[in-house]
């Protein structure tokens, strides 16, 4: 099939093509950039960033210093299409997001909780707002919210599937009735939801589909089904430009399909990871300890938290993996080498335009 160009708001990438936000630590600068620089969009994810030891007291600051460090990093590396993306159960979310603004970014992506009040927050009609849901209901809940409190609509729709990597917006029971949420099937129904939005706001409204989409017969196929783009994050880590370490990289090359499992996250939402030896022992232990001077979530019950979650990204981004949780999607066990960027997205440009 011809290959697409994606347009969100103002906005048009040559390649379909979104690459998925990676907390913490995982898609910085040099993987956003590399994406943009390949044509599709970059986005910078803007959780737990900074130096974990001066963060334990000035938490605020130090998160989004680095993040404006991060932002301008990537502006200076490319001027193809950049996306930050806020989480919005962060205590600091409005700070993060109104620092992207001020910086110059011009999509904000934002989930892990309905962003009801996101355009409160950007004014700015230049900038793009895209929420992320995982239900035609979701979207219709977001839509409706923006439009009855500020007159305005979504600038596209990342619709992130129960295959998806890190925190899912799925129950437990719904994730083990795959068949029922599939992509394709979340898709038609939230195509339905938006479109009272689309022809009210006069214009369409891009959905970006992603959770388990792998290579370009997956890429087609979403397209065909009505999505304007695709949203992708595990294949990335297996590139040069990914900011994770390199053991992090190995433990998805190592990664078999069995060791990828379901795990219950301090945010209140299940996610998916590697079992590794920091799963494994928390099985047998069943609770760490934890001392938290962050209070990084809105939704973290510290007490009764199994673990910190923060600490456990982090040193797994920093290569600690036996101490840490390995976020990745349910085709982690399919990537079996590292490329650059660029080699990725012309071997999914390829297998599309072959499709
Ligand atoms: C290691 C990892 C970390 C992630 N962190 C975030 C995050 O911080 N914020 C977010 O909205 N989504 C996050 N996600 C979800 C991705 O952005 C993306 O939507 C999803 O993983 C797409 O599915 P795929 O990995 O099968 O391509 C993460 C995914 C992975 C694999």
């Amino acid at each position: 099939m011809n290959i697409p160009k994606l347009r969100i708001g103002n906005i048009t990438a040559d390649v379909p093509i979104v690459q998925g936000a990676m907390g913490v630590r995982i898609s910085l600068s040099s993987l956003a950039s590399a994406v943009a620089n390949a044509g599709g969009i970059g986005t910078i994810a803007s959780v737990g960033l900074g130096d974990i030891e001066k963060a334990k007291t000035e938490y605020e600051r130090i998160s989004r210093e680095a993040l404006i460090a991060e932002i301008r990093k990537a502006k200076s590396l490319t001027n193809g299409p950049l996306a930050v993306n806020v989480m919005g159960v962060l205590s600091n979310a409005d700070d993060l997001i109104r620092t992207s603004v001020l910086e110059g970014i011009k999509i904000i992506v934002s989930g892990a909780s309905l962003p009801l009040k996101l355009p409160a927050l950007v004014e700015d009609r230049s900038v793009s707002l895209v929420p992320i849901i995982s239900s035609g209901r979701a979207a219709e809940l977001v839509l409706r919210a923006w439009d009855k409190r500020y007159m305005r609509t979504a600038d596209g729709i990342v619709l992130e599937g129960p295959l998806a990597g890190g925190h899912l917006g799925f129950s437990m029971d719904q994730l083990k009735q795959l068949e029922q949420h599939s992509l394709p099937i979340l898709l038609a129904d939230v195509l339905e939801a938006i479109k009272p939005y689309e022809n009210k706001y006069g214009r369409k409204i891009p959905v970006i589909a992603g959770g388990g989409v792998y290579d370009g017969k997956d890429i087609a196929e979403i397209l065909l089904a009505g999505a304007s783009g695709v949203q992708m994050a595990t294949r990335f880590v297996c590139t040069v430009e990914c900011d994770v370490t390199q053991e992090f990289k190995q433990a998805y090359l190592d990664a078999k399909k069995e060791d990828i499992v379901i795990i219950k996250s301090p945010v209140g939402l299940p996610g998916r990871a590697i079992r590794n030896k920091f799963i494994k022992d928390l099985e047998v232990q069943g609770k760490q300890v934890i001392k938290c001077p962050y209070r990084c979530l809105t939704t973290c019950n510290v007490a009764e938290a199994k673990y910190c979650i923060a600490l456990a990204l982090v040193n797994a981004c920093y290569g600690k993996i036996d101490q840490g949780l390995v976020f990745c999607g349910e085709n982690a066990y399919r990537c079996d080498k590292i490329v650059t960027v660029r080699e990725l997205i012309s071997e999914l440009m390829a297998e599309l335009e072959a499709y």
